[in-house]
């Protein structure tokens, strides 16, 4: 099978740059989430309420990483709600959302992450930047897993 080619990084950016709008998604998935745990109207509320309040506590921590991430590589972290808003892919949800589009709104999310933290896994690789690499195989991880364990509401 052909290997997949890796883009230079004319095309893909530098990974500071891949870091920062990855950080802004992070951020954006956040508010989801919280967003979430706040409003959600539904008959498992205290089971998504408690799952959310993880999720949502291990993404603030993880965007504090990718930011320090960003700095160690000698380049300004984004800090503003306006730079991630405009950096950021995904779209921030609203409250009136019911239950069940909730859900299917994080899995979409989480789907997107994996998809992002793929990419700059392979793009960080072929760099040889392996601290970049590592953080980025603990938030595919965690975004495919949540993805999983959001998923199984509606699927096997
Ligand atoms: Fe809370």
């Amino acid at each position: 099978m052909a290997k997949k080619k890796i883009s230079s990084s004319k095309e893909m950016g530098s990974i500071p740059d891949l870091l920062a709008h990855f950080l802004a998604d992070t951020l954006v998935v956040y508010f989801k989430t919280l967003n979430f745990h706040w409003n959600m109207v539904a008959p498992q509320f205290f089971m998504y309420h408690k799952l959310l309040e993880e999720q949502y506590k291990e993404l603030q921590g993880a965007a504090d990483d990718i930011a320090e991430r960003i700095r160690m590589l000698r380049k300004k972290a984004p800090g503003s709600m306006k730079e991630m808003l405009t950096l950021a892919s995904l779209k921030e949800s609203p409250s009136s959302l019911k239950g069940d589009q909730m859900v299917k709104e994080l899995v979409h999310a989480h789907e997107e992450m994996v998809k992002k933290s793929h990419a700059l896994i392979q793009y960080a690789e072929a760099q040889k930047d392996q601290g970049t690499s590592d953080m980025m195989i603990e938030r595919l991880r965690f975004h495919d897993k949540q993805a999983w364990l959001l998923r199984s509401h509606f699927s096997a």
